[in-house]
């Protein structure tokens, strides 16, 4: 063997942190407008008081997530009395792992795993809060992972209504979603709604150009100059539009970068792009399967396998179909298919006729989502 073969130092990547998938940009434009509302609705806050509710939405990979972490540090640059804490919700997606993350963040350290309820979290959580005069700001990232199960109503429920158990504490709540059909405001109860009463911010898809000069940007940043040639460069600013996602196109750059690294060329040619768009166009699909549990992903096997059969489902007639290969109530069947649809992994649609039908198609070809499932 060849030594040295965890050494090869001849690189594009001048730095590749610029790739990475929670990299957050020095430059951010594009997006000036909803910083700008962003920022008035947090500005109560940063007076003791209680931040305005807001909702982002827009398309995946629209800039969401950016500019409410952007927003954050700068908050955390300017104050110690607003304290602006982020939640992943792919990953802590039930009330009790919310509030142990905003537990964590604020005192340093999670609460004890076993034996802990959630009301003692909340009330050390509140303790905190009144010992410091502290204002909390919760985004709520991602907020799809908590539309079944009745869980966003549930978690707003407690942040929202917080000073009823607890006078003194003030909590405002950015949820982000990038569900254009959601509508949130029938997801939760009279109870969340009456002290919800959010704003929206919407982030629009960016335009052709807009794709094209921030994609530029990170060439600038993150290759050495002259690996991407001019036509290259065309080819990639259009898969990224092909696929309208952003985050689908730095990826896009980053493996087709490896990929010439492989080859040990020096610049990126077309097999190089075409090869890691055959990857990089599955980024969802590969992030939404990794967070299924074991009894999601044989529910999405069998949906896959059968939808190799039909591609528009009846929900109903699935469900027999899945019952010969697990052991599954109706009930949770139906929540995963819901949450399925949330995740964007299947379109779940009403349709009229002998009563109302639920009609199941995947967003995804179903060999490819086997594939993924492994
Ligand atoms: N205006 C911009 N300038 C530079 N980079 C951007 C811009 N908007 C988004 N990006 C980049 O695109 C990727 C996706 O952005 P972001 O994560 O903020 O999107 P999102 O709206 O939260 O998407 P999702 O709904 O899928 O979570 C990130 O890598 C981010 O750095
Ligand atoms: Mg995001």
């Amino acid at each position: 063997m060849k030594k040295n073969l965890l050494m090869w130092d001849e690189t594009l990547f001048r730095d590749p942190e610029v790739f990475e998938i929670d990299y957050v940009p020095e430059q951010f434009n594009y997006r000036e407008s909803q910083m700008r509302e962003l920022a008035f609705q947090i500005q109560p806050g940063l007076r003791g008081g209680r931040p305005l509710n807001t909702i982002c939405r827009g398309l995946p990979g629209t800039g969401k997530t950016t500019s409410v972490r952007k927003l954050f540090s700068e908050i955390e640059e300017t104050t110690k009395k607003l304290v602006p804490i982020h939640i992943n919700c792919q990953i802590d997606n039930t009330k009790f792992a919310i509030f142990s993350q905003i537990y964590r963040r604020l005192s340093g350290h999670l609460p004890p795993a076993s034996g802990t309820s959630f009301k003692q979290v909340f009330d050390a959580i509140a303790r905190l809060l009144m010992k410091e005069e502290i204002v909390l700001l919760i985004a709520l990232d991602d907020a799809n992972y908590l539309l079944y199960e009745n869980e966003m109503n549930r978690v707003l429920y407690s942040l929202l209504r917080s000073h009823e158990a607890y006078p003194g504490t003030r909590i405002g709540v950015i949820v982000i979603i990038s569900d254009m059909d959601v509508d949130l405001l029938q997801a939760v109860d009279a109870r969340v709604s009456s002290v919800f009463r959010p704003s929206e911010i919407y982030f629009p898809p960016y335009s052709g150009e807009e794709i094209r000069e921030i994609v530029k940007e990170r060439v600038m940043q993150g290759l050495y100059p002259g690996c991407l040639p001019e036509e290259m460069f065309a080819l990639l600013v259009e898969q990224t539009q092909k696929s309208g996602d952003l985050r689908v196109g730095i990826d896009l750059l980053k493996r087709a970068a490896l990929n010439t690294e492989r080859r040990a060329g020096r610049s990126i040619e077309r097999e190089d792009i075409c090869r890691a768009y055959t990857i990089s166009k599955y980024l969802h699909l590969s992030f939404s399967v990794k967070t299924l549990n074991d009894e999601e992903r044989a529910v999405l096997r069998a949906l896959s396998v059968h939808s190799m059969k039909e591609t528009e489902m009846n929900a109903g007639e699935v469900y027999k179909a899945v019952k010969e290969s697990m052991a599954i109530g109706y009930t949770r069947y139906y929540e995963i298919i819901r949450k399925f649809d949330a995740m964007r992994l299947i379109n779940l649609q009403y349709r009229d006729g002998k009563g109302r039908t639920r009609v199941i198609s995947l967003r995804y070809d179903p060999a490819k989502i086997i594939e993924y499932l492994g």
